[in-house]
Formats: C-alpha cells, sequence, structure tokens
C-alpha cells in the first residue's frame, strides 16, 4: 500500500474521530471521552500528514533543509503552545483562544498566497476554481486574523470593549463585501499580484472593523464566531492544499460555531444577523448617569444570621467567583446549609463568567451536586419564592436594567430575575459595573445588599459566623 493511501485511510479515521469528539464534548457524562477522541484523532492526523510530507520530499531537492525546518517549527510551536496551556488561567482562556484563531487566519493567508506564487502544475479545467480558491481562503483568513487580534485587545482589556461606532459604518461593511466579489472576478480573469495586495489589505481592515464594532456584552458570540470563521478559513486551506482532512475538520469546526454562536445569540436576544454582520443596527448607547441613590452593605455576621433563618437559598454565581476561586469554599457553604435542611440550588446564567459552561465546569471541580445546579429557565419563576438569593461575582446576569431600560445596551438579554427573591445578598469588591459596562440597578433596590470584600474570603467569613 502506499503512503498516499494509508495517509487517506488514517485522514478518514481521523475525521471520524473528530466527529464523535465533538458528540462527546456536548455532555458532561461523555465530556472526558470526546477529548480523548479528540486527541487520537489529531495524533493520527498529524502522525499521516508528516509521514505524507516526509514520502513526498525524500531525496527531492532542498529536502533536508525543508524537513529540519518543519520540525524545528513544530517542536518550537509544540513547546509554546504546551507552556501557555500550563500556565493559562481559566479566566484568561476567552483571549488565548482568540489568538489561536487569529493563528488559523493567518495560516490562512499565507497558505492563499503560497498557493499563488509557487505556481503548482494545476490542470487547464480547474485553474479558475484554483484562483478563486486562492482569493477567497486569503479573504476569509485576513478577517479572522485580524478580527482576532482585535478580540483578544478587547477580552484582555489591553483596548476598549467599548463598540466602535464610524459614520455609515454598515455601509463600509457592505462595501467591503462588494469590493471584495468584484476583486474576486477580476482576479480570476488576470491575476495581478496587486489584486492579491489589495484582497490582503481590504480583508484585515473588515475584520479590524468587524469586531472593533461589537460591544463588550455581545464579546462571547464574538470569540464564538471568529471561532466559526477560523475553521471555514482551515476548510479553504484545505481546498488550496488539496487536504480532505483539512477541509472536513474546517467545516466541522466552522458550522459547530456557528451553530454555537446561533445559541448564544438566543440566550442573549441578540440578532445573530446584527453580531455577525458587525453590530449591524447598533448605535450609540445613551450615556449611563441616572442617580439610582443609596446602596445598602451587611456584613458576613448578618448574612449569617439571614442564612440561617433562610427556608431555600439560590446562588448565582459570576465571574468574580471564577477570579476569587470561590467555589470551594461554596461548596462548603452549600454542604453546611443542606445539612440544616436549608434547600439550596445554583441558577445558571448561559453566558455567566466567561466561557459557555464556564461556571457549570468551576462547580463540578468543588464537587457540587450536579442536580441542584439548574440553568437560566428552570430556576426563574422559583426566584420569587425565595428567601435568600446569593450573587456571588456576577453583575449582567442578574442585571434588571436588561428586562425594565429598554434604552440599556443590554436590554432585551434575557437575566436571572434575583430581585424577586425575599433577600439579595450581592457579592462584590466594589460599586464598579459588570463585562458589559454598565450600572445595574439591582444594588440600589431595597431587598438587596451589598457584602463588599473578594468573594472567597467573605464566604469564608459566612461558614465561621455560621
Ligand atoms: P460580570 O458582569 O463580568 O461581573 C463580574 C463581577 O464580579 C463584577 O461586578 C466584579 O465586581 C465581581 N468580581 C470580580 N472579582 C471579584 C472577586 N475577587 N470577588 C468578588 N467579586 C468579584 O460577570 P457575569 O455576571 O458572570 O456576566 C458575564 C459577562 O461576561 C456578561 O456580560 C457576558 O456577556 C460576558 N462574557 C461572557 C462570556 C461567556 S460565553 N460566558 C464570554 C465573554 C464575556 P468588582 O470588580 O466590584 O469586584
Amino acid at each position: 500500500m502506499t503512503v498516499d493511501a494509508l495517509a487517506g485511510a488514517a485522514y478518514i479515521a481521523a475525521a471520524l474521530l473528530f466527529i464523535l469528539s465533538l458528540a462527546g464534548l456536548s455532555r458532561h457524562e461523555s465530556a472526558r471521552a470526546g477529548v480523548v477522541y479528540g486527541i487520537v484523532g489529531m495524533t493520527i492526523a498529524l502522525g499521516a500528514t508528516l509521514a505524507l510530507t516526509v514520502a513526498d520530499a525524500w531525496g527531492g531537492s532542498g529536502a533536508t533543509l525543508g524537513l529540519s525546518l518543519l520540525a524545528v517549527g513544530v517542536l518550537v510551536g509544540a513547546a509554546i503552545g504546551l507552556w501557555r496551556a500550563k500556565v493559562v488561567k481559566m479566566t484568561e482562556m476567552p483571549q488565548l483562544i482568540a489568538l489561536l484563531h487569529s493563528f488559523v487566519g493567518l495560516a490562512a493567508v499565507l497558505v492563499g498566497w503560497n498557493g499563488h506564487l509557487s505556481h503548482a502544475s494545476i490542470p487547464a479545467e480547474l485553474v479558475d476554481i484554483h484562483n478563486a480558491e486562492v482569493f477567497i481562503g486569503i479573504f476569509i483568513g485576513g478577517v479572522t486574523f485580524t478580527g482576532s487580534i482585535v478580540a483578544y485587545l478587547k477580552l484582555s482589556a489591553r483596548v476598549s470593549s467599548r463598540p466602535l461606532v464610524l459614520p455609515g459604518k454598515n455601509l463600509l461593511n457592505v462595501g467591503a463585501l462588494v469590493a471584495f466579489v468584484v476583486l474576486t472576478v477580476w482576479f480570476v480573469l488576470d491575476q495581478q499580484l496587486w489584486l492579491l495586495v489589495a484582497v490582503t489589505l481590504l480583508s484585515f481592515a473588515l475584520g479590524w472593523h468587524l469586531v472593533a464594532s461589537i460591544g463588550g456584552g455581545d464579546m462571547p458570540v464574538v470569540v464564538s464566531m471568529l471561532n466559526s470563521y477560523s475553521g471555514w478559513a482551515a476548510a479553504a486551506a484545505g481546498f488550496l492544499l488539496n487536504n480532505d482532512l483539512l477541509i472536513v475538520t474546517g467545516a466541522l469546526v466552522g458550522s459547530s460555531g456557528a451553530y454555537l454562536s446561533y445559541i448564544m445569540c438566543k440566550a442573549m436576544n441578540r440578532s445573530f444577523l446584527s453580531v455577525i454582520a458587525g453590530g449591524f443596527g447598533i448605535t450609540a448607547s445613551a450615556s449611563d448617569d441616572v442617580d439610582h441613590g443609596e446602596h445598602r452593605e451587611l456584613n458576613a455576621e448578618a448574612a449569617a444570621g439571614l442564612l440561617s433563618q433562610a427556608q431555600s437559598v439560590v446562588i448565582t454565581p459570576g465571574y468574580g467567583m471564577a477570579v476569587a476561586q470561590a467555589q470551594y469554599p461554596v461548596a462548603d457553604l452549600v454542604a453546611k446549609l443542606r445539612e440544616r435542611g436549608v434547600d439550596v440550588r445554583f441558577g445558571i446564567h448561559p453566558v455567566a463568567g466567561r466561557l459557555p459552561g464556564h461556571m457549570n465546569v468551576l462547580l463540578a471541580e468543588a464537587k457540587v451536586p450536579y442536580d441542584i445546579v439548574l440553568g437560566m429557565d428552570e430556576i426563574n419563576d422559583d426566584l420569587a419564592s425565595t428567601s435568600v438569593v446569593l450573587v456571588i461575582g456576577a453583575n449582567d446576569t442578574v442585571n434588571p436594567a436588561a428586562a425594565e431600560d429598554p434604552g440599556s445596551p443590554i436590554a432585551g438579554m434575557p437575566v436571572l430575575r434575583v430581585w424577586e427573591a425575599e433577600n439579595v445578598i450581592v457579592f462584590k469588591r466594589s460599586m464598579a459595573p459588570g463585562y458589559a459596562g454598565v450600572q445595574n440597578p439591582l444594588f440600589f433596590r431595597e431587598n438587596a445588599q451589598m457584602l463588599f470584600g473578594d468573594a472567597k474570603e467573605r464566604v469564608e467569613d459566612i461558614i465561621r459566623a455560621l
């Protein structure tokens, strides 16, 4: 059997393993197996690609140099990847993922350029298709590259997360798409190098503008959307490199990323089209200078007092619980209250934290039983009959303005209606706003009290007081 045939078989096996991996990752119980399928699939894919590359290059001119460069690249890349994955904090995952998407985008741009410059022998009847592939690959890759860089800068707070609102921004985006179509046709008819330069610059500018136009509150959707774009960029590169596995894997990533973006848009009541079109229809929001009145504070002992008299408690965690790593004392507090016969449950908002499922992972880590961890829709109607809600490091996800103020930048986003409970205790360090940058009127409600300080320390104080 030839190396080509073996590699083809290995690619089919790897593609099947990737599909099994995605299926496994969709449920808690099978997630671990899903990860293993993914690792095995990727190992097979890498092995087959290396074997193909070595077999192709062996004995050719410059083979030793080419293969040595490849080996150094793979080793250095793998070492950096391993190191970053080891040191990254869970709360920094979104920006790391955004950065990784930018590499996929850049790779697709380089593969596109190489596809044009390498003058590989292409059958005459396929030349036009090849040229279109080059152009489309560079375009999708370029948008993914700069879009992901802006997402990285916003998520790591290196630039402001406010949306950039240029005059006529929708027209700019549509104009860029029209220009892309015109340039593609032109390039297929006449392969001038300046056209490739033009489409590269155009795609860089469009990617930058699309993501810069999206505000902080919609960034979770942007990350999964860029994930989807990176998949399509990889698929485009697969066509150019004539690599079936890259096409299949790219399509899997592209479509699953698009579907995840769609689910997240639904969870946040955002228009999917508006978000993928770079905040189409979003205008600058009114300034947030309303006087909400005075907030009230309580200390850990008073919080313990409220909890010891409560019949039912709901905990709504958010990003701050992850920052404080408060999940372990929270699990202890839950166990203590349950021993006393208090009905304790968790209410998880679909975008609480900085990654889908972020809170579920933290609570599972701290061995909180799955059956008391409920989704927003499962718990929302019970909040009005709850004695105490503990809002632990959550903010946007419990903001009544989303439900009550049509002018708010997060208007219409479904939220946990914690303000309907008898008592609300909000754990945070200051009166600072949450991720979307909007003030939270919950903090000024009659039934709400602030427990200031690091969430982990405050929960430990409550356990001591109990
Ligand atoms: P946020 O609205 O970001 O609020 C987190 C709160 O935690 C802040 O008000 C902060 O207040 C507090 N906090 C931070 N460190 C703390 C600590 N050590 N101890 C106690 N409190 C602490 O969080 P959320 O309610 O989870 O909402 C998530 C937001 O992130 C949404 O806007 C969502 O769109 C966005 N987002 C979500 C995702 C996904 S997919 N889940 C991805 C990216 C972005 P202080 O600074 O005053 O302490």
